[in-house]
């Protein structure tokens, strides 16, 4: 987590760096400073808090100068604080500065050597300690000095540095934490991320674990950092705009981002379906028939909101191929002796591409011999260049902490790539293929008339805000969609929450049920329509007052239900696409009718870069 940014060039300094940071607080906002080499000296300025502080700050002081970095925090060793924000010193007179994006495992060590030999501390963060080692191992020449220091260095870092030696350099490294440089005119960037510098430019380099980068206003030169060999690298043009990380008059970013998605259903499907034939086609995989019937299981990988998608992944491959699919949190998974070998196929599934955990996953699994696949939607992160194969989702920038628009693209992409498979295996008739695709195609309409009615759903959202705890039940893959709409609510909200299989309740969570306990259900599988009734007959018994999601048609559930939420009709196991679409509108409104920071929420950062 926490944001980088960093520029060399004639423009405005501290405004470019303060207007990325602002892209790149999405990555956490605990705390944000900047750091500006006037020529002379480097010059520091940072406030605990939100961006708005250091602006004030920055507006009774500005700072001069045409190098600088900067950072935005998501505190990890040391509470948000003036002193632990970044950009970090060695002292008083700073020979050099830096900005930290990851964990530095071994700073207790290296902290210790160095108070032993007088460096004096005025951060509780491990990321300080890279700054007094800069000092320390100076040699003259700044790039061996960075060298040295990254041999001392365990763990993940993005590292900004300026240095008063150097007026007319920005260096960057890159170990396990993202990191890009930004090519300009006559100017260069760094950035965690490609939305903070793409006002800019469009042509960057994405840097490789173990590299570092020297930027000057007309050059800029990638290394290995620890042989010092130059690397030459093609330039990646984006091709995505501005206007996509932008709200374009939406309230949030979050909202905007629900509102795009039967867009970015449609650009994930487009060029995967064959016209004529109505096949999915998978031009990124081109998987051999023998391949794919050589994967006796398969294993998805993933956290948060992308093992939600994942659970539904397992229903879709599972239903379409009988194959065994295991959906297990990266974080467990990589701490167990899994059963994954050569005949597994592994899915490791990610929003921003660069979740530690999933990344160590995803990396266990290729040392175990597996055939590995990433869903994710950022081009170029670290998890879709490790896996052997890669299925981007096209939902374009996402940028509000709560993952919307990321979450049914990863589900579109996983019913498309069970199809892929039962086509592959031969397990899919013609007809079938032909009615899947009708369904999934009809989708994005589906959606757009959800959204129509989101005032209903506004309405519904803030009558739950004064609740102490919000239930949501489901059965099959509605289960799933439960514990997706559960996380939302809880994440933006700060309501408590949970998700139950509906046949569960009975079993401890039902003493919870009290008068007025929000309940709500979802009922999208006709085969359990009875037996989600007779749950819900249940919590009403206790004073539950039930909303109940269901397909349009299926009026029966309203003399169930205080409420109803009516959805339209699709194939069954495709109705999640639908159906989470008035769960994140619940939470945004309930949210907001709290007054919380919606695509901000307290705690969270979007990309979870450490373990
Ligand atoms: C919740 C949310 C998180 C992420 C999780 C994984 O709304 O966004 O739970 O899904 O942190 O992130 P990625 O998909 O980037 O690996």
């Amino acid at each position: 987590m926490c944001g980088i940014m960093g520029y060399i060039g004639q423009q405005h300094t501290q405004e470019i760096l303060t207007n990325g940071l602002k892209k790149l607080e999405y990555r956490g906002y605990d705390s944000v400073g900047v750091a500006i080499h006037d020529g002379e000296a480097v010059q520091v300025t940072k406030a605990e808090g939100r961006l708005d502080n250091l602006a004030s700050r920055l507006e009774d002081a500005p700072l001069q100068g045409s190098i600088g970095i900067g950072h935005t925090r998501w505190a990890t060793h040391g509470r948000p604080s003036d002193e632990n924000s970044h950009p970090h010193t060695d002292s008083e007179e700073t020979e050099f500065a830096v900005v930290h994006n990851g964990i530095i495992e071994n700073y207790i060590e290296l902290k210790q050597e160095l108070v032993a030999e007088g460096a004096t501390f005025t951060s509780e963060t491990d990321s300080e300690v890279i700054a007094h080692l800069l000092t320390k191992l100076y040699d003259g020449d700044v790039v061996s000095t960075i060298q040295k220091v990254v041999e001392k260095l365990d763990g993940a870092y993005a590292l900004g540095v300026v240095s008063r030696h150097t007026p007319g350099k920005l260096y960057a490294v890159r170990q396990a934490s993202p990191l890009i440089i930004g090519s300009g005119n006559g100017e260069n960037f760094i950035s965690s991320d490609i939305p903070a510098v793409l006002e800019h430019t469009r042509d960057v380099y994405i840097l490789e674990d173990g590299e570092m980068a020297v930027l000057t206003e007309e050059s800029i030169s990638l290394m290995d950092v620890r042989t010092g060999n130059s690397i030459s690298r093609d330039l990646f043009r984006v091709d995505w705009d501005m206007e996509q990380a932008e709200k374009n008059g939406f309230d949030h970013f979050m909202l905007k981002e629900i509102f795009e998605q039967p867009k970015a259903l449609e650009k994930t499907m487009a060029g995967r379906v064959d016209k004529e034939t109505n096949e999915v086609d998978f031009p990124e995989l081109a998987w051999t028939e023998e391949q794919v019937a050589k994967w006796d299981k398969v294993h998805i990988v993933a956290c948060g909101t992308a093992y939600h998608a994942g659970l539904l992944g397992k229903a879709a491959i599972e239903e379409l191929t009988r194959t065994p699919v295991d959906v297990e949190v990266a974080s467990e998974f990589r701490y167990r002796n899994p059963i994954v070998n050569e005949n597994t196929l592994v899915i490791a599934v990610s929003q921003s591409g660069e979740t530690a955990d999933t990344l160590a996953a995803l990396r266990q699994s290729k040392e175990l011999g597996a055939k590995t696949l990433s869903i994710t939607n950022v081009v170029g992160s670290s998890i879709s260049r490790e896996a052997d194969d890669v299925i981007l989702t096209l939902a374009g920038p996402e940028i509000a902490v709560a993952s919307t628009k990321a979450y049914t693209t990863q589900v579109l992409s996983f019913y498309l790539l069970g199809i892929y498979l039962a086509q592959k295996k031969k397990q899919i008739t013609p007809e079938q293929n032909a009615q899947y695709m009708a369904a999934l195609q009809e989708v994005p309409e589906q959606m757009e008339e959800i959204l129509f009615h989101n005032d209903e759903i506004k309405e519904y959202g803030e009558s739950i805000k004064d609740a102490k705890s919000v239930f949501f039940l489901g059965r099959g893959i509605d289960t799933a969609v439960a514990l997706e709409g559960s996380l939302k609510l809880k994440e933006i909200s700060y309501i408590h929450s949970e998700a139950y299989a509906a046949g569960e309740l009975k079993h401890g969570t039902l003493a919870l049920i009290e008068e007025g306990t929000p309940i709500i259900s979802l009922l999208t599988q006709e085969k359990l329509y009875d037996k989600m009734l007779g749950n819900i007959k249940e919590v009403s018994a206790r004073g539950a007052n039930v909303l109940g999601v269901t397909m349009r048609g299926n009026v029966k559930v309203t003399q169930y239900v205080d409420e109803t939420c009516f959805i339209p009709e699709t194939y069954s196991l495709f109705t999640p696409l639908l159906s989470v679409l008035p769960l994140q509108l619940i939470s945004y409104y309930t949210s907001l009718a709290l007054g919380n920071d919606v695509d901000k929420p307290r705690n969270l950062a979007k990309s979870v870069t450490v373990e």
